[in-house]
């Protein structure tokens, strides 16, 4: 599974950098959809184990970031030490990123880059990729919070700019919606839920994040909300915890915390808490993203037929084969399609999660 993900991931990078648009493969993403301050950007670096997300009040995250979390086997020594973490962006080539707050400063400026300095939002996407020994391989998309009203210099209609940006994103048939709500609020007004059922009626490709469980009134009421059948999503309802403001401030460990987390589910909700928290939900989108794959074999494996055909044409066209930078992309197409035809005949193990239930 994990050589699958990789081979995944590889093209995804491919393709970036070879100008053609993912949305034409439409490869799957998981999408990670919130209110502003839900808790999105904590999620996703629970998942990673990282702190690398610029943080603060108001539209931080104006671009789209998509994280591509890749799984090492070996720690890689960098400046003469070894690390069992470290990033790259696609804006700046191989350079390799060891410190989380440089991280974190680069995507601040790369932002003000592309949006300008005002509070303008950008459909153009930065690409990180996140390497570690301790991390699944998955590739998560953060989108800017949804918000309701426009402050300072922000343009009048920025709510709806969102919302059109977020709908984008989770429109493909073959994008994952992880619907983050936070806990201490009432779920019926769920911003992320509400789009997500615009376009995934009957929620078979949407995950339900319930955050700050820890702030929910523990009782029959937050019970019902957690055990998801409210909601009614068909791929579930996860409750997690994250780091509240002062854990963050005091710089207390993920796993820590992740420990913490475990332990308030087990105590507070014991009939549920096998099926509550970040180590659970990472799991769960590793299963979810296998069998969202195995239904979309078939289509993917006929878009890159086509794309194939496309770039078959094009050289035919300037008239030779010789030495194009395209002829990498055909032969790792040609790989993947194998490697989607291994899995076709059943070679490759699925595990088989309950996306049907
Ligand atoms: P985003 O705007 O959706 O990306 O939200 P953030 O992840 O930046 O979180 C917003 C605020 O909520 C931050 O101050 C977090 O520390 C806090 N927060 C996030 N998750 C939790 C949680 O599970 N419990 C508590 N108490 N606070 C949380
Ligand atoms: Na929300
Ligand atoms: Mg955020």
């Amino acid at each position: 599974m994990d050589k699958f993900l990789a081979t995944l991931n590889k093209l995804q990078d491919v393709f970036t950098t070879a100008g053609v648009s993912c949305s034409d493969i439409d490869l799957p993403q998981i999408v990670v959809v919130g209110s502003q301050s839900a808790g999105k950007s904590s999620v996703l670096e629970s998942i990673a184990k990282q702190n690398f997300l610029p943080r603060g009040s108001g539209i931080v995250t104006r671009r789209p970031l998509v994280l591509q979390m890749i799984k090492e086997e070996r720690e890689k020594e960098i400046d003469g030490q070894m690390r069992h973490t470290w990033a790259n962006f696609l804006h700046s080539g191989n350079k390799d990123f060891t410190d989380m707050d440089l991280i974190q400063d680069e995507i601040i400026a790369d932002t003000n880059r592309k949006c300008g300095k005002e509070k303008g939002i950008s459909d153009e996407a930065i690409h990180l990729k996140l390497h570690s020994t301790k991390i699944p391989s998955l590739t998560l998309v953060d989108l800017p919070g949804l918000t309701k009203i426009a402050v300072g210099d922000q343009p009048k209609n920025i709510d709806r700019m969102i919302e059109d940006l977020v709908i984008r994103y989770i429109s493909k048939p073959n994008s994952i919606i992880l619907a983050v709500s936070p806990g201490n609020v009432d779920i019926a007004n769920s911003d992320s839920l509400k789009l997500a059922r615009q376009v995934d009626k009957d929620g078979s490709r949407t995950l339900a994040v319930v955050t700050k469980c820890d702030l929910m009134e523990n009782g029959k009421e937050s019970f019902e909300v957690l055990e998801g059948s409210k909601v009614g999503m068909k791929l579930g309802l996860i409750g997690v915890i994250n780091r509240n403001n002062e854990m963050l401030l005091r710089k207390i460990p993920i796993e820590e915390v992740m420990e913490m987390e475990e332990q308030f589910f087990k105590e507070n909700y014991p009939a549920l808490g096998d099926r509550m928290g970040t180590k659970y939900l990472s799991s769960r989108l590793c299963d979810i993203l296998i069998n969202h794959l195995k239904k979309c074999l078939p289509e993917v494996s006929d878009r890159i037929t086509q794309q194939q055909e496309k770039h078959r044409a094009i050289l035919e066209s300037v008239g030779g084969e010789g030495i194009d930078p395209r002829q990498a992309l055909v032969s790792l197409i040609n790989a993947f399609t194998e490697a989607i035809t291994l899995s076709i005949d059943g070679k490759f193990t699925f595990s088989e999660g309950d996306a049907e239930k």
